[in-house]
This record gives C-alpha cells, sequence and structure tokens, in this order.
C-alpha cells in the first residue's frame, strides 16, 4: 500500500479527504480483501449519534491480518515477544505460526461455547497470548473486552457485568519488574459475583499455585490438545462490533467505547503506515499494554493489518533496570519505537548511564502518546534517544478515536516539540469557544473538536446509547467533542494543552475525578472527597485529595495507607493519591457544586491569584484549606 511521501502530498491529501471524503476513505479501503465490498462508504449524523462505514461491506479483520499476508510473508516473524526477565528467551512467531496459533485458540473459545457476538473478557499479562487471544475472538466474531491486568477485581467485575461477558481468558499471574501478580486470584475474586461467566480460560505462565473451579475453569494448554488449528473467519458485516474498551469519563463509572469492524480496520492500518512512515522489514515496538487502545490498534492491529513485525514486551522499563527499553532496542534492531511521555520523564530522571551504553542505532522514527510532552522530555528524546536524527511523532488521539488523529507524519511534517501538529488526512479538527462558536483563524485556543466522522470513531457506549450522545455529541451540537483544551498557532499547529473536563491523566491512564472520589469515600472515616489533578514531574499530573472525615485520624501514616488500600481494592494501583489533605468543608457554590478550580490552585501551590470566590456558600474553606496546605 502506498503511503504519503512528501508535505505537498499531504497536503494534496488532506484536500482531497476534506472535499469528498467518501472517495477518499474508498479507494484506502479498497487494499483490503473483502468477503463483499460496500454498497455505501458513508452515513453519519452526529445527533442521535449514528455512525456507518462501509455499509453492506463484509469482512473479517483477522483474514487481513493473517491469512492475507501468509503467501507474502508467511515466514516473517509477526510478533517478536520479549519476556520480562531478560535472561528468558525471547520468542519470534511467524505470521504462519500466529495464523494457526489464532485458528487454535479461536477453536478453544468455540469449544468452551463462544459464539458470534459474545462479549469475552480478556485479563491477561503482556504474553503472546493476549496477542493472540484478541485476534482469536475477532475470528469468531466474538467482541473483545479486554481489560488492563492492573486493574482491581472490582473494576473487572464492573467491566465484566457491564458486557455481560460469558467467559474470561485469564492467567495463573504474570510477571512485572520484580513482582508477580496473581491475576486468577483476582479473577476468581471478581467471579463470585459475575454468574454471566460460564467459563474461565486459564494460561500457565508463572506456574503458581491457583484454585481451578471444576466445570469453570480450563486450562489453556490442555485444551489446545484438544483442538486443530482450522478456523475458518466468520464473516462480519462492516459495522459489526469488534470490541469494546472500558475508559473513563468525568462522571459515573468507565464506559466501554465501542468500535466496528470495517472502519477501524481502514483507519488503524492507514494511520499506522503513515504517522510512523513504515518501511516493508522495519521492527516495530510499541511498548504500550494491549490492555489500553494504544496497545489494541498499534501493537495488534494496525502493525500486522501492515505486515509488519510488531514487538511485544512482557515487562516495564526499569527492570532489571533503567536502561532495558533501549537493550531491547538494541537487542531487536528496532527501528520504529512508540512510547508514553511519562516512561521518557522516568528513565530520563535516572540519568543518561542508563542510555549511555547502548547504540541505537537502528532507530529510525521515535512516538509519544497518551498526554502532551513537555519540552524538556520532548529534547532528551530527541538528543539522546533520537541521536538528533529521528523524527519524533507526538501522536494525539483517544480511545474513543480508535487511532492517532492530529500528529507529524514522520520525516514529512516539519516538528515543533510539544506540538501534535497537524491532523491526519480524513480529520477535521476545529476549535470552539463555551458558547460553542468554531473560532476560525490562527494563534487561537479553545475546546477541541472533531466536525466530520472518520472510520475508526466510537459508535456508542456499551449497553447505554444515550451516553455515548451525552458525553460527546452534546456539549457542542454537531461536533464530536473530544474534553481536550487545544491551541492552534499561527502555523495551524496544534497543539494539546490537556483535559478541560474532570478526567486526570496520570501517567497516560485516564480517571475521572469522581471515580477516585467515590473510591476513597469507601473509607469507613471518609465523610465526603473531592479529587483534582496538579502538575507532576514524571506522571504528567499527580493526584491531590482533599477529604472531610469523621473524626481526625490520629495517625496521619495509617489514615493514608488505608485510603490506598481502598483505592487499590476500588480502581487499582494507579489510581492512589499522591496527596491527601485532611480538612474541614470544600469550596461549594450555593448550588452545591465544588469549585475544582480553587481545589486545583491549591494542589499546584499557586494561591496567588485565586480568582472570584464571592460565588461560594461559606468563602471562608479556602482560607483554611489553604493553611492545613501550608499555603495560609
Ligand atoms: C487523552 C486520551 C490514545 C492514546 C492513549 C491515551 C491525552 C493522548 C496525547 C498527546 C497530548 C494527549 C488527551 C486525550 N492525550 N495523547 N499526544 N498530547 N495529550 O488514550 O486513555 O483514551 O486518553 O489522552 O487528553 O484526550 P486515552
Amino acid at each position: 500500500m502506498k503511503k504519503i511521501n512528501s508535505i505537498e502530498q499531504y497536503q494534496s491529501q488532506y484536500e482531497k479527504s476534506v472535499e469528498n471524503p467518501e472517495s477518499f476513505w474508498a479507494e484506502k479501503a479498497e487494499n483490503f480483501n473483502w468477503i463483499k465490498k460496500w454498497d455505501k462508504v458513508l452515513e453519519w449524523e452526529f445527533n442521535t449519534p449514528k455512525i456507518e462505514w462501509f455499509i453492506g461491506g463484509q469482512l473479517n479483520i483477522t483474514e487481513n491480518c493473517l491469512d492475507r499476508h501468509l503467501e507474502s510473508r508467511g515466514n516473517q516473524t509477526a510478533i517478536l515477544w520479549e519476556p520480562n526477565d531478560p535472561t528468558e528467551q525471547a520468542i519470534e512467531i511467524t505470521y504462519n505460526e500466529l495464523h494457526n496459533r489464532v485458528c487454535s485458540f479461536a477453536n478453544v473459545l468455540k469449544r468452551n461455547g463462544a459464539k458470534k457476538g459474545d462479549r469475552i473478557c480478556l485479563y491477561m499479562p503482556m504474553t503472546p497470548e493476549l496477542a493472540i487471544a484478541t485476534l482469536a475472538c475477532a475470528r469468531i466474531g466474538a467482541i473483545h473486552s479486554v481489560v488492563f491486568a492492573g486493574f482491581s477485581a472490582r473494576s473487572l467485575e464492573d467491566r465484566i457485568k457491564d458486557a455481560t461477558c460469558n467467559i474470561i481468558v485469564t492467567a495463573d499471574g504474570g510477571y512485572r519488574g520484580a513482582k508477580t501478580i496473581e491475576l486468577k486470584t483476582i479473577v476468581d475474586k471478581a467471579l463470585e459475583t459475575c454468574p454471566s461467566i460460564k467459563k474461565s480460560i486459564v494460561l500457565k505462565r508463572t506456574g503458581g499455585e491457583v484454585n481451578m473451579k471444576t466445570g469453570r475453569d480450563v486450562w489453556l494448554h490442555e485444551e489446545l490438545n484438544q483442538v486443530d488449528n482450522i478456523c475458518p473467519a466468520e464473516k462480519m458485516n462492516s459495522e459489526d462490533e469488534l470490541f469494546v474498551l472500558y475508559t473513563s469519563g468525568s462522571t459515573g463509572k468507565p464506559k466501554g467505547v465501542v468500535h466496528t469492524c470495517g472502519g477501524y480496520m481502514v483507519y488503524a492500518e492507514y494511520s499506522f503506515r503513515n504517522v510512523f512512515q513504515y518501511q516493508e522489514g522495519d521492527i516495530y515496538w510499541c511498548t504500550a499494554d494491549i490492555g489500553w487502545i494504544t496497545g489494541h490498534t498499534y501493537i495488534v492491529y494496525g502493525p500486522l493489518l501492515a505486515g509488519a513485525t510488531t514487538v511485544m514486551f512482557e515487562g516495564v522499563p526499569t527492570y532489571p533496570d533503567a536502561g532495558r527499553f533501549w537493550e531491547i532496542c538494541d537487542k531487536h534492531n528496532v527501528n520504529l519505537f512508540y512510547t508514553a511521555p511519562t516512561a521518557i520523564r522516568a528513565l530520563q530522571a535516572r540519568g543518561n548511564q542508563f542510555v549511555n551504553p547502548y547504540s541505537l542505532s537502528s532507530l529510525r522514527v521515535l512516538g509519544s502518546v497518551g498526554e502532551p510532552i513537555n519540552e524538556e522530555a520532548w529534547h532528551w528524546y530527541n538528543d539522546k534517544i533520537g541521536k538528533g536524527n529521528c523524527p519524533i511523532v507526538d501522536t494525539w488521539w483517544q480511545t474513543e478515536t480508535g487511532g492517532i488523529m492530529i500528529s507529524p507524519l514522520a520525516g514529512i511534517t516539519a516538528l515543533k516539540p510539544s506540538y501534535a501538529t497537524l491532523p491526519l488526512p480524513g480529520i477535521q479538527p476545529c476549535l470552539v469557544d463555551s458558547d460553542g462558536n468554531e473560532i476560525e483563524g490562527n494563534d487561537v485556543q479553545g475546546n477541541l473538536c472533531i466536525k466530520f466522522p472518520w472510520p475508526s470513531m466510537i459508535r456508542t457506549t456499551y449497553g447505554d446509547h444515550d451516553r455515548c450522545k451525552q458525553v460527546y455529541f452534546s456539549t457542542y451540537k454537531g461536533k464530536y467533542f473530544t474534553g481536550d483544551g487545544c491551541r492552534r498557532d499561527e502555523d495551524g499547529y496544534y497543539r494539546i494543552t490537556g483535559r478541560v473536563d474532570d478526567v486526570i491523566n496520570v501517567s497516560g491512564h485516564r480517571f475521572g475525578t469522581a471515580e477516585i472520589e467515590a473510591a476513597i469515600d469507601e473509607h469507613e472515616n471518609v465523610v465526603e472527597t473531592a479529587v483534582v489533578g496538579f502538575p507532576h514531574d514524571i506522571k504528567g499530573q499527580g493526584i491531590y485529595a482533599y477529604a472531610i472525615c469523621h473524626s481526625q485520624p490520629t495517625d496521619m501514616d495509617t489514615f493514608i495507607k488505608e485510603v490506598n488500600k481502598t483505592v487499590i481494592e476500588f480502581i487499582g494501583p494507579i489510581a492512589k493519591p499522591d496527596k491527601i489533605l485532611i480538612v474541614s468543608g470544600l469550596p461549594k457554590t450555593r448550588s452545591g457544586k465544588i469549585m475544582r478550580r480553587i481545589l486545583r490552585k491549591i494542589a499546584e501551590g499557586d494561591v496567588s491569584n485565586l480568582g472570584d470566590t464571592s460565588t461560594l456558600l461559606d468563602p471562608s474553606v479556602v482560607e483554611e484549606i489553604k493553611t492545613s496546605a501550608g499555603l495560609g
């Protein structure tokens, strides 16, 4: 498939995509294997919302990830797996082998009762089996719901229930750095209240002792002995659901973002190839976990659709030391490397002695995703890792967008540190003011919206279409609202400034303030909490919790430990507050709304200008909080 190769071509493609989106995307879609070609490219309206791409088309995404490549690249490595422990052998899985293993796994799912349209939960470590299970679901038309294996039993339970999954695939345990996580034990706990799950298929990874419930739990390796590796791909309509992936918003419980087969496939491949300027034979490594959208689109689907070699890493950047990423880059001659600002900052903070031993000479393109990348981290990444000659693609997108939306095309778009730069062809961003008016021209700032559909956009939120409408399509009529603030500079370049809603981005992970508050409120001594984000050197944003207690805790350290425990139980360790301040009241307006703006300022340690506090029910609480925070 051809890719854009100059800025002029980008511009002409962009114009074409706006003038005639349907013919633009039809041309991209022609490059895939369709069981039946579409009748109509697009139907849409953003109020319901109703978005349909490649209507009437039939396909199976795994035929395009696997079968389509077998003749030309059957013996090429599809997945290159690097284990947590560097002394354990890396594994290369060719396209032929991957095809066989996906088919076998699909047959295991079928043997255990899986049918087209079922929801199957995957709660797994970063082993090849996770990618294989994902594709196996898609092979048989089951909808995968991958839950990041760092989430707690409660979070897992909520997600299983919301999508009424009937099967879960998990492992005895998982390795992450020096830690072993007992996944099966967590699953057992979650399943106590999840009657919809009939089967749990367990990968043996750590060999740790686990409970196997007769009739429900089966070992994957035993099941695999019972099946062959022939599994025809299920015929899917373009708009059949491919997967659901949960993500947090400003209110309520995490919602299941739904993506469908046809449009997601086209956009995953197109964006992967163009943003990274993938060349035949490149070794590509995205360090994300498949539990997040980045892993779905840019570890599994995008690279495999493009016929690339995709590296999967089981471990963490700092194990056995902070040089691990760079050691892996050299070991596997990685050409395209994609990671998150939080990892860059954490590794930069450990010092250059962890980078210096490695040549990093295979690297050609560097990517960044998940949060704004600050200039200091950008320069370190550029100078120390890229040696000044690898373009950095700062890719802005979201779980809901399915793929990269605003980003440089490597080596083509002129870069500006901390700018996601320009929209991909087919993407029509706009900035709107608080009244919903579009802000035209350059050198402006506003709320980032998208005013025209793109193939991989969210279709619905699982089981609650109205929520999808309310959250994304109601704030600004006729537009998809991203929740991000953004600047468009004098050159028309976009710079994402961060969330404008009550969402906190901690190390690239999204949390709603409300969900963390709900977790902290579970502590028996807590009456009410307000959570805000504050600038954090490594995590981007940290979590600052203001808590009103029934009685002043006698020992603050114990109290903090208990609150952390509660948060770990309800969400997971990544949502632990960085700071907890006990207060006697919260700054509320007369209508009872917490003025988070003030709490954010205090959390930042900047109380010079708290703005208008006259609408507060009791302005004196502000003084009190300032004093408790040591800023009085
Ligand atoms: C939010 C989406 C899809 C990527 C993984 C996170 C922030 C993401 C960037 C970037 C500035 C970014 C936004 C967005 N974000 N990438 N390059 N520059 N901000 O996916 O969990 O759905 O979070 O992450 O705030 O809305 P997600």
